[in-house]
């Protein structure tokens, strides 16, 4: 039986009826519908529209219908079910009978989809943080392998000044941490419960909103049922925080191929996770980068989709907000998909750091340090960096190096360059000058390495503290 044909006097065109279902993708939703179905029988109960058989008959009929999801998949194969609610109707009156259909009693399909799609994403939000806790451990364990080892930084593609290894690994941890919190501050603002919303004006029967929102773990029950019941702010918020989140993934990814590339020859990409070509038999191809850095499009394609489909719809719910089911997640899906390729990879990735070394130590990214050498003996910068850039100049000509240049002709450019200007040239040295916090000096490296681990520490216990606050 239909949730609604009373009033219709013709079938629907068959192959209308078949497109505007949503039961191919809201499937995925089952255990939310399940879950937020069993608070609101609950909630039924205390109304006194149900009596204490017909609750128990529902509760143990919905629990019934989980676990013969689980164990038969395709037991979901429906082919008359609209959606996941109309599933569930249907599959509760076949196994305990009509009772099942008191369950709909003083709810609306439109309360049960914004409710569902809150539960989805929150558990995707708690994997994702779990994920990005394991991807920014594997970067923070490289960083302290990398040890005191150095490599050029770059400012627009060019050499510019040497930094730690493990300096440029924890950039990217910065912004998965970021990432993650993002996430967090997304969870937070929609932890709230639409069930008790009805269809628009709020629930015909006095359910308890709170006990409802409380059983499934929320903060507490939505404000106002208009808003609730075509709110997807936390869809288009959390798609958002993806599409970053791929594009920090894709900057990555970039990074890496070019560093495995012959020319700079700083990485070699592990085997198990490249490929090679059909015609070349050279090559070992970065498939995995490719694709992570291919996947940004899509994911920020997903967080537009959505934006678009919400754009302009009056209040309140709207039948267009069913599209934005297969974007929401399938965003979720690549990234979860991705996070922990990505965090393989970065555990089997080899680094060149002789390679890296020795690049580190030459096109004279030692050149600032070597001005701040002059500022430190009373020059203004300005001058010392015009006399620096002279003696660049003079070693460009001589096809040599700073740390090349003999001491008189340095003399010749500022009486105030001595013996120990050597000394401040070498990598060693011109790293530790960095030496503020937030700098490559290998102390606040170091220093770095553990506050981002208790970072990670405390991502972590609020990931596990979370979830089992969400599944209790
Ligand atoms: N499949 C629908 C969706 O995703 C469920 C809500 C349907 N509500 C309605 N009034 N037809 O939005």
């Amino acid at each position: 039986m239909k949730m609604w044909s009373g009033r219709f006097r013709q079938p629907l065109d068959p192959e209308f009826e078949r497109w505007q279902r949503s039961f191919d993708f809201d499937r995925r939703l089952l255990r939310y519908e399940l879950a937020a179905s069993a608070a609101h029988a609950r909630a039924l109960k205390s109304a006194g529209v149900l009596s204490s058989d017909e609750i128990i008959g529902i509760l143990r009929g919905l629990q019934q219908l989980g676990e013969r999801a689980a164990s038969s998949p395709s037991f979901l194969d429906d082919d008359e079910a609209e959606d996941i609610h109309h599933f569930v109707e249907k599959q509760l009156v076949a196994l305990i009978g009509e009772t099942g259909y008191k369950l709909h009693s003083g709810r609306s399909r439109n309360e049960q989809i914004a409710t569902d799609l809150r539960l989805y994403v929150r558990a995707a939000i708690d994997q994702l943080r779990h994920e990005l806790a394991e991807l920014c451990s594997a970067l923070v364990n490289r960083a302290e392998q990398a040890a005191d080892s150095a490599m050029p930084a770059y400012t627009h593609l060019q050499r510019a000044e040497p930094v730690l290894v493990g300096h440029w690994l924890l950039a990217y941890v910065e912004m998965f941490l970021r990432d993650a919190e993002r996430l967090a501050d997304c969870r937070r603002r929609m932890n709230l419960c639409p069930l008790g919303s009805g269809a628009v004006a709020g629930a015909t029967l006095p359910l308890d909103r709170a006990f409802m929102a409380e059983t499934l773990g929320f903060d507490g029950p939505t404000a106002n049922s208009m808003d609730a019941t075509s709110d997807r702010d936390f869809a288009l918020e959390f798609a958002q925080t993806l599409s970053l989140l791929a594009l920090h993934l894709s900057r990555w990814a970039e990074e890496m191929i070019l560093f495995s590339t012959e020319e700079y020859g700083f990485i070699g990409l592990p085997e198990i996770f490249s490929t090679g070509s059909s015609a070349m038999p050279q090559k070992k191809n970065p498939d995995l980068l490719e694709l992570v850095r291919g996947k940004a499009g899509r994911v920020a394609g997903n967080s537009t989709a959505l934006i678009i489909a919400v754009k302009g719809l009056p209040l309140a719910y709207n039948k267009d907000l069913q599209e934005t089911q297969e974007p929401l997640v399938d965003s979720a899906d690549t990234m979860l998909q991705m996070l922990p390729l990505v965090a393989g990879w970065m555990k089997a990735v080899e680094f060149h750091h002789e390679r890296m070394q020795q690049a580190a130590q030459s096109g004279f990214m030692n050149a600032w340090a070597a001005a701040t050498y002059l500022v430190q003996r009373g020059i203004p910068s300005r001058l010392a960096h015009e006399r620096i850039g002279k003696a660049v100049q003079m070693c460009l000509e001589r096809k040599c190096e700073l740390k090349d240049l003999p001491l008189k002709e340095l003399q010749s450019l500022s009486p105030a360059f001595d013996q120990d200007f050597y000394q401040s040239l070498q990598l060693s040295s011109v790293l530790a000058i960095h030496d503020v916090p937030g700098g490559t000096a290998p102390a606040r490296v170091r220093q770095a390495i553990g506050v981002t681990r208790k970072q990670i520490e405390s991502l972590r216990e609020e990931v596990h503290a979370q979830e089992t606050h969400a599944h209790a």
